[in-house]
């Protein structure tokens, strides 16, 4: 095969990637080693863990990670290895431990990483060289994010930004009321580029599109003029103290913005209002659209009026992807009394089963021999352009022969 150098300098600008991209396992490779293992990926909402000694585990890759609230409630996030011979701690996908006990030999550690206690290992064996590795982990308004790098880039910067759009929706306090995890069959580029357009959406998303816009504008990325339409909602939200101006990060990273939906609608469900009684957070209007981030490359959402749907999206191999899917809603709201879980809920579980099978139908025409990428339709994809503009330029400068400086 080409160098993947090669094949990102040839690429034809405008158009899809080459099939080496989307099943190709040494791309595959390097897309983990280059940008999975590398950036924050956005893990679970912290609401998740309840209390201390909740945990859930998550896989990355290779890498296997605890997460896990401590005693003085903070979050932090563990390789899941234990540090004697390096057997898996937590097996379970989430549970609750007062300590992390390996199930091997019984090495026995605190909810900080430390290591309690291990029987028999000698009169100089040191338990404090014997902590479980730390990963990094950060919170964001309720949100949690990981990075498995050594050094972890910087995340403030992106904290800074999102958090004022995030905190009106007061992800602290929420519960999860459901949750989805689907493997599409294809490469995760490919479920990114179909979450980034709805120029698919007509054809596939029935009872999405009652109450989403087909609409580039909402979907994709402004040339630098906002429609009038949309500049009307930005103004009426912010006027409610709600950010919502379009952000795209200079680096193409992450985009916030609070897009209108239909005319009418308040939220994503049949009839187009709101699912639940007790609100998530503190937005005063059932009609403020839908607060939307995208994070590359693991998470885009949607943060409602009455409830926020969180979407995580990892590489499980060249065509498979992982796509988890949480609906939160207030703590305090009971099922039955202030929402019924299929009304709330339909909208997405349909839509992420269209999504499904329409990545995996590309999947399939793309491991063709006949595959020829395409062109992006200017007006509908601005967004999958974006997308693959920033997967192609990290890729590319990561990949980059390491400047000797001259002597
Ligand atoms: S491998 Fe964990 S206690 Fe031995
Ligand atoms: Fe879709």
């Amino acid at each position: 095969m080409n160098s993947i150098q090669t094949l990102l300098a040839r690429r034809t600008p405008g158009h899809a990637l080459e099939q080496a991209f989307y099943n190709d396992p040494s791309v595959f490779q390097t897309d983990l080693e280059m940008i999975h293992y590398r950036e924050w990926l956005f893990a679970i909402p912290a609401c998740e863990l309840e209390k201390p000694g909740s945990y859930v585990t998550h896989k990355v890759g290779a890498y296997r990670i605890i997460i896990v609230r401590g005693v003085d409630n903070q979050i932090r996030a563990f390789h899941n290895t234990c540090r004697h011979r390096g057997s898996v701690i937590c097996k379970a996908s989430k549970g609750h431990a007062p300590k992390l006990v390996c199930p091997y030999h019984q090495w026995t550690y605190e909810l900080d990483g430390s290591l309690l206690w291990a029987r028999d290992m000698g009169a100089d064996f040191d338990p404090k060289q014997h902590g479980l590795k730390s990963v990094h982990c950060r919170e964001l308004a309720g949100l949690v994010y990981i990075c498995l790098a050594d050094e972890a880039p910087d995340f403030n910067s992106f904290a800074d930004i999102a958090a004022p759009y995030l905190e009106p929706h007061e992800l602290n306090n929420a519960k999860v009321a459901f949750e989805s995890t689907i493997v599409e069959n294809g490469n995760w580029k490919l479920v990114w580029e179909n979450n980034r357009e709805c120029y698919h959406c007509g054809g596939n998303h029935p009872s999405l599109c009652r109450t989403f816009p087909d609409d580039p504008t909402v979907t994709g990325i402004s040339d630098g003029v906002t429609p009038l339409h949309l500049t009307a909602h930005f103004d009426r939200c912010e006027a409610a103290g709600l950010p919502a101006k379009f952000y795209l990060h200079s680096d193409g990273q992450f985009r916030l913005a609070r897009m209108p939906l239909k005319e009418g609608a308040e939220s994503f469900t049949l009839d187009g209002k709101t699912a639940v009684g007790k609100w998530l957070g503190r937005v005063p209007m059932a009609d403020a659209g839908s607060m939307l981030k995208f994070h590359y490359p693991t998470t885009w959402n949607h943060f409602l009026s009455d409830h926020s749907i969180v979407f995580r999206v990892t590489p499980v191999s060249p065509t498979e992807t992982e796509v988890t899917t949480k609906w939160l809603v207030h703590k305090d709201a009971v099922e039955g009394v202030d929402y019924d879980l299929k009304r709330l809920t339909e909208v997405w579980v349909a839509t992420n089963d269209e999504d499904r099978r329409v990545v995996e139908d590309n999947q399939q025409g793309i491991d063709s021999p006949g595959y020829v990428p395409g062109p992006y339709s200017p007006v509908q994809e601005s967004g999958v352009l974006q997308f693959v503009e920033w997967y192609c330029a990290t890729l590319a400068e990561r990949l980059a022969p390491t400047a000797v400086a001259a002597e």
